[in-house]
């Protein structure tokens, strides 16, 4: 199968093709005088299995990823895998007149098949018009926890959003989780419900899908603070750290910040290319 990264997605392609013991196909990306996007696949596709893989975090990356699979027209398999999938969040009409942007975004994807990596809400795969499956990085997360040698670790999602990945990642290792209670104000707004927690002394992290301006841990990480807890870590599957995020989160005393690369962030610490790639040698 060849394995062919977009954009957003060069290194985490790159780490899959290694671990199915291939090389990535080379892609040139560019862009013309007036701004729009260029692309070229270097290798002939007609008639071959493919796996593009490019997450979406921008408009940008969202039309990389129509011209990549426009370029495998031809391809006799087409897989799409979109680690992180941007407006997913939007995944129903909150008020009168708005799109759901999910399904505007999914229902452009011409694909045989597609994966996507702990999308924020499992009823926007019933937007895509092919196949399409959610594939649960906690296991890996959880173990990459389990390897930093932390003091009575304690894991909490913080809204009740998160309980399923936090327990998911705690399961079979045997860490003590918890939840918090979020109300959003605004985008970049949260209140966190004060609860009392037993955390004096200990190394905490909190644990959700994704990081986006970093309200959401701010809030929790001042409140944990406060509560004695010695060290908190924050873990995402999906660092988008918007704006000021890695500012808000280190002046509210974070101790590291853990994501996985369906971003490529500095603090995408750990790799998904083992889910993919295994997702794909099962086909
Ligand atoms: C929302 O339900 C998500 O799981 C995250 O909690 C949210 O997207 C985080 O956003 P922010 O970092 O802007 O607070």
């Amino acid at each position: 199968m060849k394995i062919i990264g977009g954009p957003a997605s060069q290194l985490l392609a790159s780490r899959t093709a290694r671990a199915l013991g291939t090389k990535p196909v080379l892609c040139e990306f560019n862009r013309f005088p007036d701004g729009e996007l260029y692309l070229r696949i270097t290798e002939e596709t007609e008639n071959e299995r493919v796996a593009l893989i490019q997450s979406t975090p921008t408009d940008s990356d969202f039309v990389s990823l129509l011209q990549l699979i426009d370029a495998c027209e031809g391809a006799r398999e087409l897989n799409v895998v979109i680690p992180y999938m941007g407006y997913a969040r939007q995944d129903k009409k909150f008020k009168p007149g708005e799109p759901i942007s999910a399904h505007a975004v999914a229902r452009c994807i011409r694909a045989d098949r597609v994966f996507t990596i702990n999308i924020h809400e499992k009823s926007v795969l019933k937007h895509f018009p092919c196949p399409a499956e959610n594939l649960d990085a906690a296991k890996l997360v959880g173990e990459y926890i389990a390897g930093l040698g932390l003091k009575d670790p304690l894991l909490i999602a913080p809204d009740s959003g998160a309980e399923g990945l936090v327990k998911n990642v705690s399961s079979g290792l045997g860490f003590e989780y918890d939840h918090l209670e979020k109300t959003r104000l605004s985008g970049d707004t949260v209140v966190i419900k004060t609860k009392n927690l037993d955390v004096t002394g200990r190394h905490v992290v909190l644990v959700d899908d994704m990081i986006a301006t970093g309200g959401t841990m701010a809030e929790s990480i001042r409140m944990l603070r406060d509560q004695g807890a010695a060290r908190v870590y924050i873990a995402c599957v999906h660092p988008v750290l918007a704006r000021n995020a890695v500012l808000r989160l280190f002046n509210a005393g974070v101790k590291d910040i853990i994501g996985t690369d369906t971003l490529e962030r500095a603090e995408s610490q750990l790799s998904v290319a083992p889910l993919i790639a295994d997702a794909l040698k099962g086909l």
